[in-house]
């Protein structure tokens, strides 16, 4: 199974914990990096945390929740190696992996239900890489990571 790591701010507090219930009772390994209650917190502080441990392949793939996934997914993309991709819904999710090989999925707390939230985290653990074709356009992102100095 995956290893997952898991970050949100107050905005996705409560989605995040019904995630990690959810991946956890599935049986994948979670690091659940905070936050750990509904006082206000940045967004970028777990977006970063995330993100290395994805980048430094100490998990798998990344869960980020904020108000709308929007700041985490900004947040997210500035760390080297990472792919970070708001879904709002399982097509998206499904995309995200299988066209741009994402490896953090970013959801928004105030933007989804917890029902419709966890049926975009399933199509997205669920989908692989398609390759081919695709291939070439994620190296076209990793040059841009290069010669951009990020
Ligand atoms: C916090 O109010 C909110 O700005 C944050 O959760 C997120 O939506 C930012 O993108």
């Amino acid at each position: 199974m995956e290893r997952i790591a898991i970050g949100a701010d107050h905005g996705g507090y409560a989605l995040k914990n019904a995630i990690v219930q959810f991946l956890l009772a599935a049986g994948y390994p979670v690091e659940d990096v905070g936050t750990y209650g509904e006082d206000a917190v940045d967004y970028p502080d777990y977006a970063v945390q995330v993100a290395r441990l994805v980048a430094t392949g100490q998990a798998d793939l990344g869960i980020l929740v904020c108000g709308t996934g929007i700041g985490m997914s900004i947040t997210a993309n500035k760390v080297h190696g990472v792919r970070a991709a708001v879904a709002t819904d399982s097509y998206m999710a499904r995309m995200a992996r299988e066209h741009n090989d994402a490896n953090v999925l970013c959801l928004g707390g105030r933007v989804l239900g917890v029902g419709s939230a966890l049926e975009v985290v399933q199509a997205f653990l669920q989908s692989r890489f398609a390759g081919d074709r695709h291939l070439r356009r994620i190296r076209k992102i990793q040059a841009l990571e290069t010669s951009e100095g990020r």
